[in-house]
């Protein structure tokens, strides 16, 4: 299985996705190309010192969104792309791109779906409400993608204990490595291995 893993930032969870293919747990799966928005990425790095090709899309670069759409979508499709992931990417991917793709795009968020998530609840924003509200676990979402943020059907959740010593940034980093390293590959594997199924925007998850 062919995958594109979009990103825009320091690209842990990319890293995780690298490492879960050299191990061999995602066996079969590969990497085809990684598509940051912006040329500052930290992934970058991590792609081409792990000889991914990678390209930067950047939607500021074209005259339209519309533009911008069609040369992804073209560049995925160049590419045999199964599987969009999209791992830290803090964009809406284009119109075109999500109907062509349907059902074939996946999103890793940083809290559990639907609480904390929607416009604007990225990154650490997310962590910061969770402290403010004082719930008392959070955690993160693998979940496919529609053209709403953070709407499609959910294929994985994991949770952990919101400790009163956390910060935004100390919780931050417990569930990218508790939670979000260990989902997204997981989500990637059930996926090629033909265990998640969708009805009635229901992921069901043959494990
Ligand atoms: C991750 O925490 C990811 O869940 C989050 O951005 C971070 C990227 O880290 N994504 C979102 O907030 C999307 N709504 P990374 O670049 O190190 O993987």
């Amino acid at each position: 299985m062919n995958i594109a893993v979009f990103v825009s930032g320091g690209g842990t969870n990319l890293q995780a996705i690298i490492d879960n293919i050299k191990s061999g747990y995602l066996d079969g799966v590969n990497i085809a190309l990684v598509v940051a928005s912006n040329d500052g990425a930290y992934a970058l790095t991590r792609a081409s010192e792990n000889g991914i090709p990678a390209v930067v899309k950047s939607v500021k670069a074209y005259e339209s969104r519309e533009a911008w759409d069609e040369d992804v979508l073209n560049t995925l499709i160049e590419k045999n792309i199964d599987l969009i992931v999209l791992a830290g990417y803090l964009s809406l991917l284009g119109e075109k791109t999500v109907k062509q793709y349907s059902n074939r795009i996946i999103n890793i968020h940083p809290a559990l779906i639907p609480s904390f998530c929607g416009k604007g609840m990225y990154g650490i924003k997310p962590h910061e409400a969770v402290l403010a509200r004082g719930v008392k676990v959070s955690g993160a979402t693998v979940h496919y993608v529609n053209e709403n943020y953070d709407e499609g059907p959910i294929i994985l959740q994991k949770v952990v204990d919101v400790l009163p010593s956390d910060t935004p940034e100390v919780l931050q980093k417990r569930i990218m490595k508790e939670c979000e390293q260990v989902i997204l590959p997981k989500a990637i594997k059930l996926i090629s291995e033909g265990k998640v199924v969708i009805k009635n925007n229901i992921a069901y998850v043959e494990e």
